[in-house]
């Protein structure tokens, strides 16, 4: 593991929590992702489902968790399936977990191999009225070309029990993934922490003239060196104009001395993530309009953050960032008070320089699951992260900060990571 150990007190809470929520007389079945293969033999990696961690800590393919509270016999409650390993995978792949580890891991006492699966469910299928089934359920982009292990754990089980009665998973951990507990704010700020090392040596070693890719292999190795995962993303590197173009990561740029640099990276350690961004001037010292422009998302980030708190509507804070970035963008003279005011309140004028969200919940996925009609509380986490894009003038900037919500306001956990401009400035020179 490169990460230390996640305390299996966590996994247990969460179970206990998830089957609080589930109908009686039901069986819940998650599923581990698939690994990924490209061409051939080689494959992209692996990245656990969410849901599967969020209640096992297994961080392994080919993992099921079955949860079937109301079953008659105790050691059918919580059934834990995980890959048997051989002496084939032993020596291309190396150690796989035993059962004794995947206990350890989980906290489920009971471990079999997954090939038992579909036999052990059938003893408790007779017995149960219906099975929770997870999905990816995310708003915007759900895969539709790709087949999960989800899909084909949701067509098997309809196929072989049709007259059961189905549920959604995601219903349940989509309420409960939100409210983050300590263990998991940890996490969180392990992933801030190593990325923060990583901004200050993007900071030292960014030169006019060099590639976006090779400030991304800075990145890289800082996060690789200190146990990180993987990128929670594809880092976005985008220098001038690139950085107006919200996703962009081909990261293949020149950077040019007089460009302002955007920088939206993450770290994903024990699969808790970071989302954060910064911008700088390639060549060290900010012109006046690059202060200006950055400075007028600055003071959004400042007071739009404070609006995080617990019973503020998502939408209404949202609402309150759109004012205080129209406001700046005034200032800026990008637009006028009088156009404002006869506007088509359909299509708002700041939406030209400014046309994303500002805050989403992060935590196991950098998008993380959670609905945004429900009101801030206590234990969210959320990013802030307001912009402003002015593709004539070639300056694209963004700041994106995490924060933990707490009883009265907000804790910022990037509360270290340089952001005013004589830090960034001091520390590139
Ligand atoms: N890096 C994607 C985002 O900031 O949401
Ligand atoms: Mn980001
Ligand atoms: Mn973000």
């Amino acid at each position: 593991m490169r990460y230390d150990p996640i305390p299996n007190s966590l996994f247990i809470k969460n179970r206990a929590n998830f089957i609080a929520q589930m109908k009686p007389n039901s069986i819940a079945i998650l599923t581990s992702n698939d690994v990924k293969h490209n061409n051939a033999d080689d494959v992209m990696g692996f990245a656990q489902n969410n849901d599967l961690f969020y209640l096992s800590g297994i961080d392994q393919e080919e993992t099921i968790l079955v949860l079937y509270p109301d079953a008659v016999k105790a050691e059918n409650r919580t059934i834990l399936f995980v890959k048997e390993t051989n002496e084939h995978i032993k020596i291309w792949d190396g150690e796989k977990l035993t059962k004794k580890q995947a206990t350890q891991v989980s906290g489920i006492d009971r471990v079999e191999w997954t090939t038992n699966f579909e036999m052990t469910l059938q003893y408790m299928a007779f017995e149960a009225d219906g099975f929770y089934l997870g999905h990816n359920e995310h708003l915007k982009r759900v895969t539709k070309d790709q087949e999960t292990q989800q899909d084909r754990m949701i067509a098997w089980c309809k196929k072989k029990y049709p007259l059961h009665e189905y549920y959604r998973v995601a219903k349940i951990t989509r309420d409960l993934r939100p409210i983050k507990s300590k263990e998991e704010i940890e996490q969180i700020q392990k992933a801030v922490d190593i990325s923060i090392e990583g901004l200050k040596k993007v900071l030292k070693a960014c030169q006019s003239g060099m590639k976006e890719y090779e400030l991304e292999a800075e990145l890289t190795y800082v996060f690789t060196k200190s146990g990180a995962t993987r990128h929670a993303f594809k880092p976005i590197v985008a220098s001038g104009k690139n950085a107006c173009a919200l996703h962009y990561n081909i990261n293949d740029a020149i950077c040019n001395d007089g460009e302002m640099l955007l920088l939206d990276f993450g770290v994903c350690y024990a699969n808790y993530n970071s989302d954060t961004t910064r911008c700088f001037p390639v060549n060290g010292t900010f012109s006046d309009r690059q202060k200006e422009v950055y400075s007028s998302v600055l003071h959004c980030l400042k007071e739009g953050s404070k609006l995080l708190k617990p019973g503020m509507m998502h939408a209404e804070y949202e609402k309150n960032m759109a004012t205080l970035v129209e406001t700046e963008l005034i200032k800026l003279g990008l637009l006028n008070a009088d156009e404002i005011a006869s506007q088509d309140p359909k299509k708002p004028l700041y939406k030209k320089y400014f046309m994303h969200g500002t805050a989403h919940h992060i935590g196991l996925d950098v998008h993380d699951v959670g609905l945004y009609s429900r009101n801030i509380e206590e234990g969210m986490v959320f990013t802030c992260e307001p912009g402003i894009y002015i593709p004539e003038e070639g300056i694209g900037c963004r700041l994106e900060n995490d924060y933990l919500i707490t009883k009265d306001g907000n804790i910022n956990l990037t509360e270290a990571m340089p952001i005013e401009i004589d830090e960034i400035e001091a520390l590139m020179n």
